[in-house]
Formats: C-alpha cells, sequence, structure tokens
C-alpha cells in the first residue's frame, strides 16, 4: 500500500472522476475526507455516502464532508473538520467542477461567475486553507484537475476553458512558493472522460471527437484515478508545477 495512513482530501468526491479518485486513495490505504455539495434532492449526500461505503468495504476510512468549495467559510470549516478527526490533510485533490456552456455572445455574467467560482475560486480557496497545515508538516501533495479545453479552448466554453487555464498558472506559482517546503502542486488536464459531465454533450459531437482521439477511446474515471495515486506517491516527489496531460492522445 503506497498510501498507508496518509489523510487525503477530494472536492467533489460523490460521482465521476472524483469517485474514483477516492476509490484509488483509499485502495492504497489512505483515508479520505469526502466533500460533496448540498442539493435539493440530497442525491450528491446518497451517493457520498455510497462511496463510504465502498471505502469502508475496501478496510479504509472516509470521513462525509458537505461544502460548497466557491464558499471560503464552508472550506475553511470542512478543512478544520478533516484535520480534527484525523490530525492531519497531506493530500488535497481539487475535483469540483461544473460547465455552464454558451457561446459569448448570450453568456450571461451569472455563467460566467458560477464557473469562475467553482472550477477557480474554489481551488483558491481549498490550497490556501489547507496549505497552512502541509507547511506546518513540512509534508503536501496538491493535485487540481484542470481540462484539455484549458489548453486548447473550445466554442462555447470561455467560461470553463479560463478556469481550467487558470489552474494551470495557479499551480505554477503555488508550486514555486512551496517547493522547499516538501509540498508538490501539480495539475491534471483531463481529455474526455465518462461521466455525467461528458453526457451533456450531444451524441453528433462526441462521436465526432471520438474520430480524433488517437486511442479511439474516451477516458474512464479510474485512468485519472490512477494517475492521481502516482502523482501523490513518494515515486513522483521531484515532480512539481507541472500539469499533466492524460487524453489518449487527442492533445500532444
Ligand atoms: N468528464 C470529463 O470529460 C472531464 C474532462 C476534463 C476535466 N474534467 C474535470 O474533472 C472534474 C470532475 O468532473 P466529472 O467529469 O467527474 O463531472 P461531474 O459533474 O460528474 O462531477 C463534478 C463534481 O463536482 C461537484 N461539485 C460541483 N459544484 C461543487 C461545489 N460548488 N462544491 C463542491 N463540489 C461541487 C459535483 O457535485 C460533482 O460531484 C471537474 O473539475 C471537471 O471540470 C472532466
Amino acid at each position: 500500500m503506497k498510501l498507508k495512513n496518509r489523510v487525503a482530501l477530494v472536492t467533489g468526491g460523490s460521482r465521476g472522476i472524483g469517485r474514483a479518485i477516492v476509490l484509488a486513495l483509499a485502495q492504497e490505504g489512505a483515508w479520505v475526507g469526502i466533500n460533496y455539495v448540498a442539493d435539493d434532492e440530497g442525491i450528491n449526500f446518497k451517493q457520498a455516502k455510497e462511496v463510504a461505503e465502498r471505502v469502508k468495504n475496501m478496510g479504509s476510512k472516509s470521513l462525509l464532508l458537505q461544502a460548497d468549495v466557491s464558499c471560503e467559510k464552508e472550506v475553511q470549516k470542512m478543512v478544520t473538520q478533516i484535520v480534527k478527526e484525523y490530525g492531519k490533510i497531506e493530500i488535497l485533490v481539487n475535483n469540483a467542477g461544473i460547465v455552464r456552456d454558451v457561446t459569448l455572445k448570450k453568456m450571461r455574467k451569472k455563467d460566467w461567475d458560477e464557473v469562475i467560482g467553482v472550477n477557480l475560486t474554489g481551488v483558491f480557496n481549498c490550497v490556501r486553507t489547507a496549505i497552512n497545515y502541509m507547511r506546518e508538516a513540512g509534508y503536501g501533495r496538491i493535485i487540481s484537475i484542470s481540462s484539455i479545453i484549458g489548453q486548447t479552448g473550445n466554442i462555447g466554453q470561455s467560461n470553463y476553458a479560463a478556469s481550467k487555464a487558470g489552474i494551470m498558472g495557479f499551480v505554477k506559482s503555488i508550486a514555486r512558493e512551496v517547493a522547499r517546503k516538501g509540498i508538490t502542486v501539480n495539475a491534471i488536464a483531463p481529455g474526455f472522460i465518462q461521466t455525467e459531465m461528458l453526457k451533456k454533450i450531444p451524441e453528433e459531437i462526441k462521436s465526432r471527437i471520438l474520430q480524433q482521439i488517437p486511442m479511439g477511446r474516451f477516458g474512464t474515471p479510474d485512468d485519472i484515478g490512477q494517475l492521481v495515486v502516482f502523482l501523490v506517491s513518494d515515486e513522483a516527489s521531484y515532480i512539481t508545477g507541472q500539469t499533466i496531460h492524460i487524453n489518449g492522445g487527442l492533445y500532444m
């Protein structure tokens, strides 16, 4: 087990890529804080509970943590809670993200603010809070989930692309700031991964994208989970400030 008794926090851990990251970390022995955001139907809580159940069956521990990552106060409460329960926070995975796809011509200020608020300010809130504990401990691993779109741009995704490109710049700066404190800071830029987010893309466009992927398949959430495990492991201790692309060759 590569991560025995390490303490991790995964934002948006109730489904999709976040869920796969939680399970991949737990498989390696990490104790995981599973963050979820409240919704009217309580679906996220229900899904987060199912993930926690899986973690338990693997023989590891988890903690359900409700917080909207775009709200600094809620993030502070969440980080305090995990440190209170497990005594430390060593791994932070910023996975929570949303889309509000629309061309600039029709984009409302709200569409811009919400995407930047969750995808970029959310990362800022979590890193700024968690990194203090990592500094004190002289150890930390921070991974933020960016996107291929942050590199290439996309029609109807200027808000999303800006947020994901923002992560890449943020990561490089923080990596420099804490490089001598035992903390590595990296981003992962997935291509197209089979999750709820991909389901929102019309079939016709999806089949066009698929034709452009050299490997001829979409990625799986577990492809991302395994990359996270590597980047937070001791084997990756000399990797910092990087954005690792994982996209079946779609962007090289
Ligand atoms: N699926 C893809 O093809 C793809 C490609 C590149 C990058 N990504 C990125 O990967 C990450 C995970 O996406 P996914 O595909 O699993 O999508 P998803 O919609 O299934 O998951 C997103 C998660 O974020 C959570 N979330 C949303 N707003 C939140 C908030 N304010 N606070 C806390 N949690 C919140 C959701 O509840 C959900 O659990 C996102 O950052 C996304 O941008 C996805």
